[in-house]
């Protein structure tokens, strides 16, 4: 797509929701990975707008994936959150994936927070374990600003270094120590999914640095980058990697960390919320 339509496709996306739930200005965006939707059930003053009602956004097809913008209070923060995200291995092109970012830094969202369930690679973590984002490798073999760059909404070539905001690093792993939830900080590795990776990619991937890996926020993030949102990304370690301590991961056990996980995420997500 041109960058021209991709404008007139926001500006159209804006119009409906503004519609919808008036001129409030979000400050903080917060895409909720899998099983971590129920923060978005803390927002007070909610509204709640499904995916499939925004013109030209696709909407959610993963299990435990809501597919609903939910817009409102969070700690005394205007937000705007989306229970579920889109990703790569339901089918939706980089640039699908990466829509609703653009839609939010269009609704005046400046700082985004992308959260989703992911493996560990580095030995040391453990389930239930939280990993804030230093870094990512992109593997998907993909990029949102691919077609793009005629320089409406960013630079066609821009920086992504301290791509995860480092002063936000600071305050999350503050917030972490006051609400005694243990956390990491690594290296992130993204792929299109939705097979699992081998036991040979994960030692692969090791060996390249990575100390997590899931199938989302890569494409997500260089959206952000690309109009200059600053970005805070965590994951909620659910599983070892494939062939880490000889796991081989599935979905059930993605979700049963999660849930066992979330009033810790919650605690966690309120804190850092209030302090940007
Ligand atoms: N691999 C890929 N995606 C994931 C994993 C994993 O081990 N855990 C949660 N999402």
């Amino acid at each position: 797509m041109e960058e021209r339509e991709l404008v007139e496709q926001l500006a159209e996306a804006v119009a409906s929701i503004k519609e919808k739930q008036g001129m409030r200005t979000p400050q903080v965006g917060i895409i909720l990975g899998s099983g971590l939707g129920p923060l978005a059930d803390q927002v007070h003053d909610a509204q709640h707008i499904p995916f499939k009602d925004v013109p030209h956004m696709g909407h959610s097809t993963a299990t435990s994936h809501v597919g609903r913008f939910v817009i409102g209070t969070l700690c005394n923060t205007q937000v705007i959150c989306m229970q579920g995200r889109l990703h790569g291995y339901e089918g939706w092109t980089a640039q699908e994936v990466a829509f609703p970012v653009w839609l939010m830094h269009e609704l005046g969202v400046q700082t985004l927070i992308v959260t989703n369930a992911a493996g560990a690679i580095n030995k040391t973590y453990r389930p239930g374990d939280i990993c804030l984002m230093a870094d990512h490798i992109n593997f998907t073999g993909r990029n949102p600003v691919a077609g793009l760059g005629n320089e409406t909404l960013g630079l066609r070539f821009f920086s992504m270094k301290d791509a995860y905001d480092p002063s936000l690093r600071a305050v999350a792993k503050q917030c972490a120590r006051e609400v005694d939830v243990c956390m990491h900080e690594g290296v992130y590795l993204g792929l299109l999914g939705p097979s699992f990776e081998t036991p040979s990619e994960i030692e692969a991937f090791s060996r390249w640095g990575a100390d997590t890996v899931a199938m989302s926020v890569v494409e997500e993030v260089i959206a952000a980058r690309y109009v200059g949102m600053r970005v805070l990304g965590m994951s909620l370690i659910t599983n070892m990697a494939c062939g880490v301590f000889a796991a081989n991961p599935d979905e059930r056990e993605v979700f049963d960390v999660a849930a066992q996980a979330e009033s810790g995420f919650i605690a966690l997500m309120s804190k850092i919320v209030q302090r940007i």
